[in-house]
């Protein structure tokens, strides 16, 4: 949820850090701020609530500090107002040492009490704010920075991300990672070192990282990092690795919006997925980092995915591969929901995981029941060493780079590709499908991103059916199969970015409820493809235009007889059944990206979401 940014070295900080949060901003956006530190300790803070581009205006770019180390923070509040005072940073009553944090402290009522208790004036209505009296009380007995992390850490209950400096240790960052509520990742340079809650704000600068697993804390310098546990030993093995993002594909290039160049990315998005996980000639099914799950498929007689939102659609859409490819049962499950059910789970189940970035806490915490019931696991990333790539026994990586939009566009589609080679490689290690089969499977995927390339080059013959829907308050989207996880996501899209009012719905569904919505200002956009239960979802169709509805379809190209029911028609590709539904999602991407600009929201940044939700 929200970002935290930190940095040691001899370049100016503000600067470095106001771009890091820039980075980060998908994370939260109601407020923002920064603490820099010189070389002598001499402190500054600056925060204001909005827009990043507020807390820069009022550091006038932040040039003429000589601070070389400091730590930022962008905001999506959950304690407190986005006021001023409650943006991070926070410090300590003596200003001895300012902290940023990214979780819930759930205890932090009874911590507050104590402390006020104890004398202790609070001035802002954070938990975040507990943290900063505890170290500083910690740093008052005697403690070094780190120590005093490691101990506050022991009293906070909930999960956090939490990165502090202290001007009794100029040049000093001090990190912790508790529990799931978000990254914090290591970027390592040369005479220079950052922090910051994922990727997107380190790659500009290094591509060599570490990650920090539950419970690490670490201690950061221009020169040198150290990786402690809760004990104060250092860890036994630090896995630095580099990461394989390219730096220029965090910028927007010539795109007005991250969305709109996601989007347009999925052609090569797609290509690169699939090169990474499928070879052709030979055929094979690589899946290059199933690690030691590659061994365990065969034992697997039962499938059970879990994501949130947008990862979740794609996961459903994986039951439909999985029980084709695979001949097994498949159940999906909100991951939020899983946590918490009496889930029946064995040794035999396979839990897939759907997660691009890695960090979603709900996510996690559901990996964490299934480790718990002895399950084998796997992830779907697009994160390099995310925390769900760490907890399961394998992952299938999509490569779809960098995703800066809020709303998931390139990932979901790439997603949509590594459960479709996940199920061919279950079907294949349990003897489900023979070798012709498998070829013919594979040979389905090449032709995939031409297609995708196609629809989005003719997407400007959208712009008349978005501009009728943007007048709408309400829509339905439509689809039977496996455009069904399709629709739930398209409504998804349109309601994200334009908050026009969308509801996904199974056609079958359509007339147990629905139906009594539609009247002439009420338009529906359906999945009427070669393969979706074509005729069903023509009476679905019919019926609808019975009651007024305006209808907008998605049709196999040369479809005559659809076209001349609906209202409007968009127009897709003949392809291969089972991905279909891929070549579906591209215009109902590129429909609420436009209806959004139209209806002038802030597509890359919606009101009250944040793109990673490491809190529940
Ligand atoms: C919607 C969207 C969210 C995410 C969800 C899960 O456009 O982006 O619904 O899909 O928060 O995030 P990940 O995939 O990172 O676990």
């Amino acid at each position: 949820m929200c970002g935290i940014v930190g940095y040691t070295g001899s370049r100016p900080a503000t600067p470095l850090l106001i771009e890091g949060l820039r980075d980060l901003e998908y994370r939260g956006y109601d407020s923002a701020g920064v603490a820099v530190m010189s070389g002598k300790g001499d402190l500054e803070i600056v925060k204001r609530a909005g827009k990043i581009q507020r807390l820069d205006d009022a550091l006038d770019g932040g040039e003429r500090t000589s601070a070389t180390t400091g730590i930022g923070h962008t905001r999506w509040a959950t304690h407190g107002k986005p006021t001023d005072m409650n943006a991070h940073p926070h410090p300590g009553t003596n200003g001895h040492v300012v902290v940023v944090h990214n979780g819930i402290v759930e205890n932090y009522a009874e911590l507050r009490r104590e402390l006020s208790e104890c004398g202790v004036t609070f001035s802002s209505e954070t938990d975040t704010e507990t943290i900063a009296h505890l170290m500083e009380r910690a740093m008052d007995r005697g403690l070094d920075l780190a120590s005093a992390l490691r101990e506050t850490a022991a009293r906070l209950e909930g999960s956090q991300a939490i990165v502090a400096i202290s001007p009794s240790e100029p040049g000093v960052l001090a990190a912790a990672r508790l529990g799931n509520a978000g990254g914090v990742v290591l970027g390592i340079g040369e005479g220079e070192n950052f922090v910051a809650s994922d990727l997107a704000a380190v790659i500009p600068h290094t591509r060599h990282v570490v990650f920090l697993a539950d419970h690490q804390f670490a201690r950061v310098t221009p020169g040198a990092f150290t990786i402690t546990g809760t004990d104060g030993q250092p860890v036994g093995t630090i896995d630095e690795r580099v990461v394989p993002i390219d730096p220029m594909s965090a910028l927007k290039g010539n795109y007005p919006h991250f969305m709109l160049k996601e989007i347009m990315e999925q052609p090569e998005a797609l290509s690169d997925t699939i090169q990474s996980l499928v070879s052709v000639e030979p055929p094979e099914i690589r899946l290059p980092d199933l690690g030691p799950a590659a061994d365990q498929l065969t034992r697997v007689n039962r499938v059970v995915l879990i994501g949130m939102g947008t990862s979740l659609h794609a996961a459903m859409l994986g039951r439909y591969f999985v029980e084709k490819y695979a001949g097994i049962p498949a159940e999906i499950d909100n991951a939020s929901e899983f946590r918490y059910r009496d889930a029946i789970l064995d040794p035999g189940t396979l839990v897939v995981s759907v997660s691009q970035s890695g960090e979603t806490v709900d996510v996690l915490e559901g990996m964490r029941v299934a480790r718990d019931a002895g399950c084998l696991q796997v992830t779907i990333c697009n994160t390099e060493g995310g925390q769900t790539t760490r907890v399961a026994d394998g992952t299938v990586y999509t490569r779809a780079g960098l995703e800066r939009g809020v709303a998931s566009t390139k990932c979901f589609t790439a997603a949509l590709v590594a459960l479709y080679a996940l199920a061919l490689r279950l079907g294949e290690a349990r003897g489900h499908l023979d070798q012709e089969t498998i070829i013919e499977r594979i040979r389905a995927l090449v032709p995939l991103p031409e297609h995708v390339a196609r629809i989005l080059g003719a997407e400007q013959a959208l712009a008349r059916v978005a501009r009728d829907l943007s007048q709408a308050q309400n829509m339905l989207f439509l689809g039977r199969g496996g455009a069904f996880p399709v629709a739930m996501e398209g409504a998804l899209k349109m309601k994200e970015v334009s908050y026009i009012h969308a509801e996904g719905y199974a056609a079958g569904e359509m007339k147990h409820g629905p139906i009594a919505l539609i009247d002439p200002g009420f338009p529906s956009v359906v999945i009427a493809t070669r393969h979706a239960l074509r005729n069903k979802i023509i009476s679905n169709i019919e019926q609808l235009q019975a009651r007024g509805g305006r209808v907008v379809a998605l049709v196999t190209e040369g479809d005559n007889e659809i076209e001349e029911l609906c209202d409007d028609c968009i127009e897709l590709p003949p392809v291969d059944q089972t991905l279909e539904p891929i070549l579906a999602t591209i215009p109902l991407q590129c429909l609420a990206y436009r209806v959004a600009i139209i209806r002038g929201c802030d597509v890359d940044q919606p009101r009250n979401l944040a793109k990673t939700v490491t809190v529940e």
